[in-house]
């Protein structure tokens, strides 16, 4: 039997999932680590505690299901996509890498925009240039950390560093490159033409491949420090989207994923590679080859839901520690007694910026609405019902594109409350399935290496037979309508605030300056 590995460098830690080549669950282990917020809407990462996390994940799969290193027939990798990881010559990291959630570069974005023109952004990389991507941060660390940017001879996106150290090479894949704003999506290669617009060299990118075909082999250096075998072949990989959506058998037309992790996704399939008018979702190659896919970003989807944990649920945290209960089972048991809607709470889900469908990143969380009545368990339901109805933003983004939404599967931390599926489920109008398998990217990139390494032929081949739907939950048309009502709230909400979330940050970078 071989055995195949996933790796997901992600940002509240990395996991290791060691499956056999039938898609059977044979071991995982998840090693976290802190983000820091130098400064407010900032958030970076040391690559060190990357390499760390992988090295430990990768040992204790290996031991817990009593697998010997020669047996793992391959590697996928996965991760947060966007970072950008900064190695001078020595291929030491320069400074910690700036995060896919890091919003410190506005002024980046408008001026990559200026020299390559929107036109041609939006021509070559299907996308507008987003404070999240990778290509404002080089230009930021160019403008004001010159001293740094000076010492720069290769840019690498956090799996791909986590590659570099197990293979000695620097290498990614299309889904991901496709996030950098440096990437000719429709053509799967590096952007020439945005490259010299912005006056940077070609040399600092890595190769780029296909995110089944191999990229590199465990060195001897790697294969001490994991356990794994030398010569192990590393396949390309994925973006961590691309690879959920891998994960979750998201490789035909008519199959969307909704995810609910730190961010939540509505994630669809393309054969060609389609585009919103308005830019508001992110067209990318998928990891399928010479297939694309559309998705919508909510930047704290299960964030907010963390965060309301960690501030306003102690009691729940309290009770889950005598009984060993997860305090999110006591927080979504405490919502189902709300009725839908809250009693008029309305929670927009903005805590970290947005980005589908305002790419804003100067968006904020907002609760309104609130009145004496109004108890935790409402706000807890309010936050529920908030991400829901941020998720049908980009459900009705993507339908109006005209993509086919014959299914929809949930997915994520969020996919895991019942209640909380069928809040999207009748938010949105459509049924949202559960399948066999919740192990997010590091089964999907598991998966592409079982196709590179020649188990299965194909992406859809190895999802088709690993992967199969158990639970379906449909809509509540008497919800679905009372709902509609709330999102057409919801959505007149954020225009009514907008110019107010303007006043907010800069009143806040004042008050950060002095
Ligand atoms: C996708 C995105 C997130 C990050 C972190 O565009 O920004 O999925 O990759 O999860």
């Amino acid at each position: 039997m071989a055995y195949l590995l996933g790796l997901d460098i992600g940002t509240t830690g990395t996991k290791a999932l060691l499956i056999d080549q039938d898609g059977g669950i044979v071991a995982r282990a998840v090693s976290e680590y802190e983000l820091a917020t130098p400064r407010p809407n900032w958030a970076e990462q040391d690559p060190a505690d990357w390499w760390q996390a992988t090295c430990q994940t990768i040992q204790s799969v290996l031991a817990e299901a009593d697998v010997a290193g020669d047996e793992v027939a391959g590697l996928g990798l996965s991760g947060q996509m966007h970072g950008s990881v900064f190695l001078d010559e020595n291929d030491e990291v320069i400074r910690p890498a700036i995060l896919w959630c890091d919003q410190r570069t506005a002024d980046q974005c408008e001026w990559i925009t200026e020299q390559v023109g929107a036109e041609d952004v939006v021509a070559e990389t299907c996308n507008p240039v987003l404070t999240g991507f990778t290509a404002p941060k080089i230009i930021w660390l160019r403008q004001n950390e010159p001293a740094n940017y000076e010492r720069v001879r290769k840019v690498l996106l956090p799996k791909d560093y986590v590659r570099f150290r197990l293979t000695g090479e620097y290498a990614t894949e299309v889904s991901d490159a496709s996030g950098t704003s440096l990437f000719n999506v429709p053509q799967r290669r590096w952007s020439d033409l945005i490259l010299e617009r912005i006056d940077l060299p070609r040399e600092l990118l890595p190769d780029v491949y296909e995110s089944p075909e191999v990229s590199g082999q465990i060195t001897q250096t790697a294969a001490q420090a994991t356990g794994l075998a030398v010569g192990t072949p590393v396949v390309g990989g994925g973006g961590d989207q691309a690879a959920g959506a891998v994960g979750n058998g998201i490789v035909t037309t008519g199959v969307f994923s909704s995810t609910v992790g730190t961010s939540g996704v509505v994630f669809a399939h393309l054969d060609e590679p389609l585009m919103d008018e308005q830019l508001r979702t992110h067209t990318f190659c998928h990891a399928v080859p010479d297939k694309w896919h559309v998705m919508g970003v909510v930047l704290s989807a299960g964030g907010s839901f963390r965060w309301l944990r960690d501030n306003l649920c102690r009691h729940e945290i309290a009770q889950s520690k005598e009984s060993g209960r997860d305090p999110y089972e006591y927080m979504t048991e405490a919502a189902a007694d709300v009725p839908p809607g809250a009693e008029g709470l309305v929670f927009l889900p903005y805590l970290t910026g947005e980005r589908t469908p305002y790419a804003n990143p100067n968006a904020k969380g907002v609760f309104f609405g609130l009145t004496l009545r109004h108890t935790r368990a409402h706000i807890i339901r309010a936050v529920m019902e908030g991400v829901a109805f941020a998720m049908r933003d980009s459900f009705e983004i993507i339908r109006g594109m005209g993509v086919e939404t014959a299914q929809v599967r949930a997915s994520g931390g969020g996919a895991r409350s019942k209640l909380w599926r069928q809040i999207q489920a009748d938010v949105t109008g459509q049924a949202h399935c559960t399948i066999n398998v919740d192990e997010g990217p590091a089964f999907g990139v598991a998966l592409l290496a079982s196709v590179g390494t020649g188990i299965y032929g194909s992406v859809p081949e190895a999802c088709s037979a690993t992967i199969s739907v158990i639970d379906e939950l449909v809509p509540n048309p008497t919800r679905t309508q009372l709902y509609e009502g709330y999102y057409h709230l919801y959505q007149e909400l954020y225009q009514q605030l907008e110019s107010c979330f303007e006043t907010d940050q800069q009143l806040v970078n004042a008050a950060s300056a002095q």
